[in-house]
């Protein structure tokens, strides 16, 4: 799970951050005014947040441009910078880059782009984010046409033999989060207001397995905190990080 700094309280970023103590991710929405409309925060608040939390930041730019500023996420402690493949001139470069400064990187791809643009750039990988509202503004719509995109990107992954994430943004929610999970999407950004922090802060992960009728195994060379709840979950053919020949796709039922 990745809480979004976007829906906490400003005038209380330190608590709000103490609060996901537990989560897996900080999602930090950098809005420039230009690629999105909107305008959210920067270099300073991502330094500050830093400051205030040992989970690992994930910076999600929605900048024109990330080219040439995703140094400044990186300077600034980013762990995980991901850059829409709308806003790049050169994403090949600019991933090969990250992967040589040693910070994980991604692409993010709004709904109507097709997971095809990244063909060429699999390699340099280490998560898609998959854009399920138009970005701009929390708190809008889950657009369930984007499952069979998550299917889809699912079974790349899957045929390339790559350990990448795929994560999926936007209006994820408990009535949501399930079909996602199911499509084989296995980061999740979350709104502060769709769950309650106190049980997040303690247990990361079970917030989904205890609202998840069933869940999807995942493959095994996803270490992600879901395939680790799907495992709690489950009695018996545990899914854990040994079981090489769990792929995706088979469905199990908690005990
Ligand atoms: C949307 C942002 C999202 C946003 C998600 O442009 O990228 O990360 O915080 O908020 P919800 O979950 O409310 O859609
Ligand atoms: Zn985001």
């Amino acid at each position: 799970l990745a809480p979004s700094v976007l829906s906490a309280d400003m005038a209380n970023l330190k608590g709000e951050l103490d609060k996901i103590a537990g989560a897996d991710y900080v999602h930090f929405d950098v809005m420039d005014g230009h690629f999105t409309g909107n305008l959210t925060f920067g270099v300073d608040i991502l330094k500050a947040v830093k400051r205030s939390t040992d989970v690992p930041v994930d910076a999600h730019l929605m900048v024109s441009n990330p080219d040439e500023s995703v140094d400044w996420y990186a300077d600034a402690g980013a762990d995980m910078i991901t850059v829409h493949y709308e806003a790049s001139t050169h994403l090949h470069r600019t991933l090969t880059h990250l992967q040589q400064r040693g910070v994980k990187a991604g692409v993010v791809l709004n709904p109507a782009t097709p997971v095809q643009v990244l063909d060429h750039v699999w390699d340099k990988l280490d998560m898609v984010l998959l854009m399920s509202v138009n970005p701009g503004f929390g708190g809008q719509s889950f657009l369930t046409e984007m499952l069979p995109k998550i299917r889809r990107t699912r079974e790349i992954v899957e045929r390339s033999g790559a350990d990448i994430w795929i994560q999926v943004d936007g209006g994820v929610s408990e009535s949501t989060i399930d079909q996602c999970l199911d499509a084989g999407a296995t980061v999740f950004v979350y709104n502060y207001d769709r769950f309650d922090a106190n049980t997040l802060a303690v247990h990361s992960g079970s917030v989904i397995t205890s609202s998840t009728k069933s869940c999807t195994r995942l493959s095994a060379r996803l270490t992600s905190p879901i395939a680790r709840a799907c495992s709690a979950a489950t009695s018996s053919d545990a899914i854990d990080g040994s079981d090489q020949s769990v792929t995706h796709g088979s469905r199990c039922t908690p005990a």
